[in-house]
């Protein structure tokens, strides 16, 4: 039953460490900014998103739904969303389709957050069997269940390739992502679940075209460690531990080639995690076992993250001189040499690379124009 699955998931990323690879926030820097010359209480880290006002560019990432257990949390989540003024995606809600007693599991979240920015959320591979009356059906289903501002569709071949009931059924995604594109006024999003989004992919996205991509790089929750402690694997998934897109890579490679918003989350886990994905590329970030973790724990701990969070990210606007988003997104970071030769071998001409690119274009020409005068 999809409830049992939605149980084992929340359980096994609560209690297992589902954590692989490295999200390489710590392979950049933000530089330092000694004379700011603003105060504190200057900072204004608010942003719009999808006609909707966030006092901080998070949102809270796509967790579950179709359970009691899956209903607290939610609760709890949207809670604390209507209250801090951020953004939340629910879990996939094919669960409250297909069986509509669940679907109260997913309305809390309307009920709790009647102003918040919310995200429905589909799985692409259920997506590609529906027949067109169905699918518009579903889309509609889910958007009204919760009310939503933006609908997320999540490409997760890694995962149900893994998953011992999975459905790694990907052919007909992009005809269909179209159709949604065309069926709903919505904003469409598109998403990652943890193995990151490619700038091959990011271009065909680009074309469909989606509102947003939320890259979710790896670095953080693994779905192939997840489902693979589900199937009592006992190494055959070993060498997939890591498989992906760092995602710190994946906002560079997507914000090269798109011009929509970009989301930043796989393994975000603090505010200036989240600064240094602002200043590389991205619109806004988003962290979801962090707040599974903290839902479960109960909404004082819930708050207790998201202040945190927020004071980090304020922080890293501060001494990076940035009043505002616009602001950080042109403040200076620096890269190590791994990212770098990722970036180089990949041709990604991003904030990172510019810079090089720069410096060495005028010698590459000088050099070249030397060669051409000696023929
Ligand atoms: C228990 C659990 C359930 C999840 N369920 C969904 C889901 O239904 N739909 C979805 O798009 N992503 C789902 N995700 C993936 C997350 O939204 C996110 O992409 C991934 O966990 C990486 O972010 P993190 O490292 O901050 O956890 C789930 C994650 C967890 C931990």
């Amino acid at each position: 039953m999809i409830e049992n699955r939605k149980d084992e998931h929340i359980k096994i990323a609560a209690s297992n460490d589902v954590e692989e690879g490295n999200s390489l926030f710590d392979e950049v820097q933000l530089v330092h900014n000694a004379l700011p010359e603003i105060d504190f209480d200057d900072v204004n880290p608010s942003v719009s998103i999808f006609g909707k006002r966030l006092s901080f560019p998070f949102i809270i990432g796509a967790l579950t739904g179709g359970t009691e257990t899956a209903e607290r949390i939610n609760g709890t989540l949207a809670r604390a969303a209507e209250e801090f003024g951020i953004g939340m995606y629910v879990g996939s809600q094919r669960v409250a389709i297909v069986r509509p007693e669940t679907a109260r599991s997913f309305r809390v979240v309307k009920d709790n957050a009647p102003s918040a920015l919310k995200i429905a959320n589909l799985g692409a591979p259920q997506v590609s069997r529906l027949s067109e009356r169905e699918l518009i059906d579903w889309v509609n289903e889910a958007v009204d269940m919760i009310n939503a501002d933006a609908l997320a569709i999540h490409l997760n071949p890694a995962q149900e390739v893994f998953q011992p009931e999975g459905e790694p059924w990907f052919r007909g995604v992009l005809s269909k992502l179209r159709l949604i594109r065309r069926i709903t006024n919505r904003p469409l999003i598109v998403k990652e679940v943890g193995n990151g989004i490619s700038m091959e992919v990011a271009k065909m996205l680009a074309e469909v075209p989606v509102d947003a991509i939320d890259v979710a790089g790896s670095g953080g929750t693994s779905f192939i460690v997840i489902e693979s402690i589900r199937r009592r694997d006992t190494g055959e998934s070993g060498v997939f531990r890591n498989w992906g897109i760092p995602t710190l890579l994946s906002i560079c490679e997507t914000s090269s080639v798109y011009d929509g918003l970009v989301f930043a989350s796989g393994g975000v886990r603090n505010g200036l995690d989240g600064a240094k994905a602002i200043a590389v590329g991205a619109d806004a970030f988003s962290m979801s076992r962090p707040m599974l973790l903290s839902a479960l724990k109960g909404y004082d701990t819930v708050k207790d993250t998201i202040s945190r969070i927020m004071w980090e990210f304020k922080v890293a606007m501060f001494l990076t001189g940035s009043r505002t988003i616009n602001d950080l997104k042109k403040a200076p970071i620096v890269a190590s040499l791994p990212v770098l030769l990722w970036l180089i071998q990949r041709g990604v001409k991003c904030k990172l690379t510019m810079t090089m690119y720069d410096t060495w274009r005028p010698i590459a020409s000088i050099l070249l124009s030397k060669l051409m005068s000696n023929d």
